[in-house]
């Protein structure tokens, strides 16, 4: 038995949901610990692709068992347009699937919120994705959050919510100037919310905790990447939970004691989207040319990635803040036209050189990256399934990354595809 966490070790969009997916077919639970529906992971399956949001990867393998933690905040709209989005292309979604009672909501107003206090920040703003989730979780740490239980009790759910709009409603329309909300338009939208997902709620620390006493197979699908965590990531430009190994045993309930291997998702380079410091970022046409080869486009937003060389000094940051046991890296298959291809190593600042990435983000926004250049390969490895099959530079390139973090690459992602990707390690 094993109990594996998946984690981005960047800015998102590693690729999770493809090595999730494959990790699926020997898993008996798959179990989301954090973020909501600003995550967008993609997998394709044969020649149809899937965008998962809020249900974890693991649905689209017959038989799993899905659940959708305690530290993840839901939209009950958003969830049940994708359980039916789901259903409609013949994917089931019925007993597989849990949901936490302790998850919180993400309510109407916090979408307005977000929209108001972005716009206030101007060309500060952070680039949220819009979805609500900075200001639900406020909500949950200053006790005032309204909780999926919540939805199995109306008068317990109308007295939060009457609570709340109290002052959030005094806040939407004195500071950010827009209409409050009506209680009872909310309390029966989410009483129609309540019905159509009560048959998913449960207790699923229970669930989980005891499918691994049961020595089952259990991955923890983390969303977001470490940059983004909110307290080890390039703050404030980070989203609002924790999308770090640790996040998993609090987003679920489960002890460290628990967990068997943290596996890394690395991309082969480094994207990142919305507002923020990224420092191998490349401003011209090669960057364009690795967001148009890699379909970097938010699998959430549509919004353009922008792109970047490997940074080694953000991935040491990773592999040491997750205890990452190994890395499974993605999209090699994208650097197949690159010439020459750059690692960042350390940083310059004032000067100085940086092995660590630094804590201060004014600092981190004027650092210079120091690149060590290694040969391209020129050649194709879309689809290679056989270590041996790739290209020498390749190899030199992967083993080179090992070297420099002191991880063994586990998984070798060259396509989208399910199949398309070499496994040189097993996770259970
Ligand atoms: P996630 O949020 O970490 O699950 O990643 P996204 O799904 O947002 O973005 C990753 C994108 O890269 C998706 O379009 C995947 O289908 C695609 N992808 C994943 N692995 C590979 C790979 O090895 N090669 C190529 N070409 N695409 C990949
Ligand atoms: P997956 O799971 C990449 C980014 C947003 C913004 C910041 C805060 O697909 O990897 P938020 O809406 O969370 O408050 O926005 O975080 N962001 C992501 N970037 N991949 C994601 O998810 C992201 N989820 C949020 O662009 O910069
Ligand atoms: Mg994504």
């Amino acid at each position: 038995m094993s109990s594996v966490i998946i984690v981005g070790s960047q800015w998102g969009d590693e690729g999770k949901g493809k090595i999730v997916d494959f990790l699926s077919e020997k898993a008996d639970a798959v179990a989301r610990y954090q973020g909501g529906h600003n995550a967008g992971h993609t997998v394709v399956i044969n020649d149809e692709k899937f965008i998962l949001h809020l249900i974890p990867s693991g649905i689209l393998y017959k038989g799993k068992i899905c659940l959708i933690g305690n530290g993840v905040v839901v939209d009950p709209a958003a969830l049940i347009e994708e359980i039916n989005g789901l259903r409609k292309r013949g994917v089931e979604v019925g007993k597989n699937l849990f949901l936490s009672k302790n998850a919180h909501l993400i309510m109407p107003y916090h979408m307005a919120i977000e929209k108001g206090k972005e716009r206030l920040r101007g060309i500060k703003m952070l680039g949220t994705t819009g979805r609500g989730i900075g200001p639900a979780y406020a909500d949950k740490t200053a006790r005032t959050g309204i909780r999926v239980a919540d939805l199995l009790q109306p008068q317990v759910f109308r007295e939060n919510l009457k609570a709340n709009l109290f002052d959030i409603n005094f806040l939407l329309e004195n500071l950010y100037k827009v209409s409050p909300f009506n209680i009872e338009d909310i309390y029966n939208e989410y009483m129609g919310y309540a019905e159509k997902l009560s048959g998913y709620i449960g207790d699923t620390d229970i669930i989980i905790n005891k499918m691994i006493s049961e020595n089952k197979n259990v991955l923890f699908e983390g969303a977001q990447g470490t940059l983004l965590d909110i307290d080890h990531g390039t703050y404030p430009y980070v989203t609002s939970s924790n999308p770090i190994a640790g996040g998993a045993c609090t987003g679920l309930g489960v002890g460290p004691t628990k967990i068997s291997k943290v596996l890394g998702v690395v991309k082969a380079y480094t994207t990142r989207v919305g507002s923020g410091p990224f420092p191998t970022e490349i401003t011209d046409s090669l960057g364009d040319k690795l967001r148009e080869r890699g379909g970097e486009y938010g699998a959430t937003t549509g919004r353009p990635r922008r792109c970047g060389w490997l940074d080694m000094v953000i991935l040491r940051h990773s592999a040491r803040i997750n205890g990452l046991t190994g890395i499974a890296l993605t999209k090699l298959d994208i650097l197949d036209a690159i010439d020459v291809i750059k690692i960042c190593t350390s940083y310059k600042y004032k000067g100085k050189t940086l092995e660590e990435f630094p804590k201060e983000i004014n600092i981190l926004e004027e650092c210079e990256p120091v690149y060590e250049e290694v040969n391209g390969w020129s050649t194709s490895t879309i689809g290679i399934k056989d270590f041996k099959r790739l290209p020498k530079a390749a190899k030199a390139y992967i083993k080179k990354i090992e070297k420099m973090l002191g991880v063994k690459v586990q998984i070798i992602s060259t396509g989208q595809r399910r199949d398309e990707l070499i496994q040189l390690k097993g996770q259970f």
